[in-house]
């Protein structure tokens, strides 16, 4: 009962990448779970420094009940300063809890998690919102995260005909539609924000604190946005939109777009619902307006993902067990 289980990031990386059917599966039950109250995920606590304000470590404790039945804590810094280093601005650990003794029982690399169950939030979103087949994705902030979720919906119902992409740093454009097309074969043109905004179906992904689109800016009917960075949209086009969130006490928060727009009108009625209730079939999507999914990020994705990879790592023999860790 005292050993303790290590997993490398590149062995996740090897388990998230064969499986992102199943990573797909399971972000989508953790939501039911978390709309049918099935987990416990209090605020995410922020340290930030003064001296490096660029700079913030999010700790994210989370438990997820049902037949997963465990509980952790992900510990994910951002650095952006790091992308000038040549390594990424992300970086984090989980630690999962046995739930009968609260023992602590592994340790994850958690950059990989963390993406992928972005992405895959990402893409059961698309799934569930996105009609009509040969849609174009508009991809604006070209990191991890966006190749994460470009990676999942290629490998999603979602019918993808082409991808153009837009990033301040046109380098970084260019280098992710070289990833891209390296790892899943699609050719992604770099473009101007205007054109990445007309795409059926568009992503956000950067690292923006504050919202850049035009205020008069409005996305066509027919359009799906996913709302990644959570800042890039005034309120005016969220107030314009149908709006889907994962959670609506932790997404309309920290000045978000969506939590700027509450501050504007003083209210939530243009939140529709949850990711969660729409997948329990609580929840019907006012179409008539461009949908709009704002996802904060739970950290129960975190524990369910990792939980599944841990398990994956003990049976392929990937994962080193620290015998008589606590004694
Ligand atoms: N909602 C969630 O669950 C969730 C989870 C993980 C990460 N995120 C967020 O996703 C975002 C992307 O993460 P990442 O790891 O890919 O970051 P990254 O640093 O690897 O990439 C971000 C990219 O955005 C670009 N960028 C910044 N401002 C821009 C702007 N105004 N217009 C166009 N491009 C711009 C940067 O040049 C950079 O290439 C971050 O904001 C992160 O906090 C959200």
């Amino acid at each position: 009962m005292s050993d303790f289980i290590v997993v490398a990031g590149p062995d996740i990386a090897g388990i998230l990448d064969g499986d992102k059917e199943k990573v797909r599966e399971i972000v989508a039950s953790a939501y039911r779970l978390h709309d049918a109250g099935h987990t416990i995920n209090p605020d995410s606590y922020f340290l930030r420094f003064p001296h490096k304000p660029n700079s913030r470590v999010i700790a994210l404790p989370a438990y997820i009940g049902a037949d997963v039945n465990r509980m952790g804590i992900k510990w994910i810094s951002s650095f952006p300063d790091n992308l000038s280093r040549g390594i990424p601005r992300a970086s984090a650990v989980l630690i999962l809890n046995d739930f009968e003794t609260g023992r602590p029982l592994a340790c994850l690399e958690s950059a990989h998690i963390s993406a992928a169950r972005t992405a895959a939030s990402a893409a059961v979103a698309a799934e569930q919102l996105c009609t009509g087949s040969g849609l174009t994705v508009g991809v604006v902030g070209t990191g991890v995260i966006a190749s994460t979720i470009l990676d999942h919906l290629h490998s999603s119902t979602v019918d993808i005909v082409g991808v153009v992409a837009h990033d301040l740093d046109h380098g970084r454009a260019a280098a992710f539609a070289e990833r891209v097309h390296t790892k899943i074969g699609t050719d992604v043109d770099p473009v101007g924000l205007d054109a990445a905004l007309k795409a059926d179906l568009v992503v956000f992904a950067t690292t923006a604190g504050e919202p850049y689109v035009d205020a008069a800016y409005r996305f066509t009917p027919d359009q799906v946005v996913l709302n990644v960075s959570l800042r890039d949209l005034p309120p005016e086009v969220i107030l314009a939109s149908t709006n889907l969130v994962d959670d609506v006490e932790h997404c309309l928060k920290a000045n978000t777009s969506p939590h700027l727009a509450e501050q504007v009108v003083g209210h939530r009625d243009f939140i529709q619902g949850t990711l969660g209730g729409l997948l329990n079939g609580k929840v019907e999507v006012e179409r008539g307006k461009p949908v709009i999914f704002s996802p904060f990020g739970l950290g129960v994705l975190d524990i369910a993902v990792g939980d599944y990879v841990m398990g994956r790592a003990l049976e392929a023999g990937t994962a080193t067990v620290v015998n008589g860790f606590i004694g």
